[in-house]
Order: structure tokens, then sequence, then C-alpha cells
């Protein structure tokens, strides 16, 4: 199966992405983790984005559409399926990868977008925190560690904020998103393949639904 998580920043594809791995068998690419860990490696493709991520704007199509494509055929997603998560953001995202499954024979089966207000986005953001060894993602409030200062995957106690969650950045990442999104949900519901589902309830219930889509 080969699926796409969309939603705003903050809207919860990353925490829907650690449940679905433990009960599904795609592959989880995420372009944002793909830079952060490349910018924290300091690779030529880490310098390169973090130019644009540090400040919440969107890393160069040309960069991004490359980098997908070349994961996409490796052998792991090619046998277990694919869920995408943060890609495609543009237009021109969605129309490459519509012509690079093509090129390998793959489809797209559903596309989930997770709906959340704006305001709501921006509370959960601000209160994110990471864990620094794993990545593991968690919320002060909403999602906390279950034993407090400790990380549930992997026993870390050092936790980071992430750069582009500092309060002056949050407002711009949504905004440029809201704004490039509506046109890719608009080809998507078009090709039949969109599912929204209400992001605004406890992660629990926001899973069940996502599970609804995807089947047992
Ligand atoms: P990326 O890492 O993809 O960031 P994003 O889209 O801004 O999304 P987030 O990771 O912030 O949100 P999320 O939906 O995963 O939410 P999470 O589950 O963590 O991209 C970062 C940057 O990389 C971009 O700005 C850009 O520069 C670059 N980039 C990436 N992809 C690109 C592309 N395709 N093209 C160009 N550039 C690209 O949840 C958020 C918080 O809320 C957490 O604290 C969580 O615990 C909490 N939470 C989650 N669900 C709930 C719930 N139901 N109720 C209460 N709290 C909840
Ligand atoms: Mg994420
Ligand atoms: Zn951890």
């Amino acid at each position: 199966m080969n699926i796409i998580l969309m939603g705003l920043p903050g809207a919860g594809k990353g925490t829907q992405s650690e449940h679905i791995s433990k009960d599904y068998p795609m592959v989880h690419i995420a372009t944002g983790d793909i830079f952060r860990s490349a910018i924290k490696n300091e690779t030529p493709l880490g310098l390169e984005a973090k130019k644009y991520t540090d400040n919440g704007n969107l890393v160069p199509d040309e960069i991004t559409n490359k980098l997908v494509k070349e994961r996409l055929s490796q052998a792991d997603v090619q046998e277990q399926g694919f869920m995408l998560d943060g890609y495609p953001r543009t237009i021109d995202q969605a129309q490459a990868l519509d012509q690079n499954l093509q090129d390998l024979g793959q489809k797209i089966d559903h596309v989930i977008y997770i709906d959340v207000d704006p305001e709501v986005l921006k509370e959960r953001l601000s209160g994110r925190i990471v864990c620094a060894n794993c990545g593991a993602t968690y919320h002060k409030i909403f999602n906390p560690p279950k034993v407090d200062g400790v990380c549930d995957v992997c026993g870390s106690t050092e936790f980071v904020q992430r750069e582009d969650d500092k309060p002056e950045k949050v407002g711009h990442r949504i905004q440029l998103q809201y704004d490039t999104t509506r046109p890719i949900l608009e080809h998507y519901d078009q090709l039949g393949l969109l599912t929204r589902i209400n992001g605004e309830q406890p992660i629990e219930n926001v899973y069940r639904e996502v599970r609804n889509i995807l089947g047992e």
C-alpha cells in the first residue's frame, strides 16, 4: 500500500506516522526528517537545505523532487510500499510524484488530509519537544512522555525544540503552507484519492480514523 499524509505544520503527520508504522509495513518517508538529519550531519544537502528550513521556507522543488525520486526507487519501498509525510507540498511536487510513480509502475492508494485550525496549530508547535537522540515527537501538555523527562522510545533524557518551532517562525510556516496546500488537495480530490479527517481530536481518535481508511 502507498499513502500520503497531508496536513499543515503541526497537524500531526509525524505523530500519526509513528502509530501507523507499528501496524503497517509501509516505509515512512518524511522530507522534513531527511533534511534535519542532513543538516545535523552537515552533508552538502544539509548545508543547502538549512538556508530554507531554518526560516520555515520551502526547499526548492528541484532538490526535493530528486531526493524523493531516489528514495522511492529503493528496494525497501518497492517491497513494503511508502508513507509520504510532508511531500508533495507544491503542485509541481505533486506532478513530479505522479510522473515518478508512473515510471516505477506504482500508484497512490490513499491521500489523508489531517485537518486542524491554524490557531490550534500554533499552540501545538510552540509546545512540541523532540527527543535529541531518536527524534520521537512529544508535546509538553498534549502528549508528554509516559515518565516525565524520559523518552518512551529510547530512554534518553535530552529533549530539544526544533529551530523552526520558535514562536516568530511558526506563523510564517503555517501561512506559506496554507497557500500551497489547496491546489494539491484539489488535485487528489479529482483523482478520487483524498479523505479529510478531523485532526482536532485526541491522538488515539485521529488514529482510529486513519485505520478506518487504511483497513485492517
Ligand atoms: P516538516 O518537518 O515536514 O514540518 P511541517 O510540515 O512544518 O510539519 P511538522 O513536522 O511541523 O508537523 P507534523 O504534522 O508532523 O506534526 P507533529 O506530528 O509533529 O518540514 C520542515 C521543513 O523542511 C519545511 O518547513 C521545509 O523547509 C522543509 N521541507 C520539508 N518537506 C518539504 C517539501 N516537500 N518541499 C520543500 N521543503 C520541504 O505534531 C505537532 C505537535 O502536536 C507535537 O507536539 C505533537 O505531540 C502534537 N500533536 C499531534 N497530534 C495531536 C493531537 N491530535 N492533539 C494534540 N496534540 C497533538
Ligand atoms: Mg513532522
Ligand atoms: Zn528517544
